[in-house]
């Protein structure tokens, strides 16, 4: 008889996180193209158009509220997922794809996270990217190159709004959407094998009993 074990349910338990994965990245997406018909990325229309969103335009502070708790939710469940495919065993070569797919999938939440921190042009967001920024551009090499992608320029202006809302809502959340469908795929390949492992297993045990009964027979 199979026994129920821990690593048992903590892969049942990755399975279910992926699915929620699955469903919150879906969830975020939609309520993100919906923004997108109203949103501005621009200095004067960024914070400005999302009030609109969330005071004037019906149903626009429910989709807002949803694309907030799904984005922020995803950051968890990505995080979570690692923990509990380390814990249920889950790192064995078989689970590369798992485990790959996983991990820039957490990379991906916490990017479109990071990203989406200058799109509603408020105090907060601004004066973080200035100082994350400064941090960035002081790095070797790669630094000002990527200060530069972000920035668009040599400081904060619509420029920076529309490339981090391009890389926000085109490049992150394509990758997401494709790497939680490819996460959720080779966990349930990973189920699939194990159950035909373990039917394997059980009919080998099954065709041994007779013999090893005959041997003490004898
Ligand atoms: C996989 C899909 C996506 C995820 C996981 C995601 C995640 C997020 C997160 C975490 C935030 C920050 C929420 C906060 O302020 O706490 C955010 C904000 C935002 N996202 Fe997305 N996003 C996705 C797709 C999109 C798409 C496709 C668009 C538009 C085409 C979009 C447009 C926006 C805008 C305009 C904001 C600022 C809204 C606000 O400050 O309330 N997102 N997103």
């Amino acid at each position: 008889m199979r026994t129920i074990n821990s690593a048992w349910i903590l892969r049942r338990l990755a399975t279910l996180l992926a699915v929620v994965s699955l469903t919150l990245v879906l969830v975020a997406a939609i309520t993100g193209i919906l923004l997108a018909f109203y949103y501005d990325p621009s200095v004067k229309g960024a914070f400005e158009s999302l009030r609109q969103i969330t005071e004037e335009i019906p149903g626009g502070s429910l989709v807002r509220s949803l694309h907030n708790i799904a984005g922020n939710a995803l950051i968890y469940t990505a995080l979570l997922q690692i923990f509990v495919m380390f814990f249920g065993r889950q790192h064995q070569p078989a689970w590369f794809t798992g485990w790959l797919s996983g991990g820039f999938l957490a990379l991906s939440a916490i990017g479109l996270g990071w990203t989406a921190m200058i799109l509603d042009w408020d105090q907060i967001g601004y004066w973080r990217l200035k100082i994350e920024m400064g941090t960035l551009g002081s790095l070797p090499v790669l630094g000002p190159i990527l200060k530069a992608i972000f920035l668009g320029g040599d400081g904060i202006s619509s420029t920076t709004i529309t490339h981090m809302y391009t890389i926000h809502s085109y490049l992150l959340s394509v990758a997401a959407l494709t790497l939680s469908v490819i996460h959720l795929a080779a966990l349930l390949y990973q189920e699939r094998q194990n159950l035909r492992q373990i039917a394997v297993a059980a009919a080998s045990e099954a065709t041994a009993e007779p013999e090893k009964e005959l041997v003490a027979t004898r």
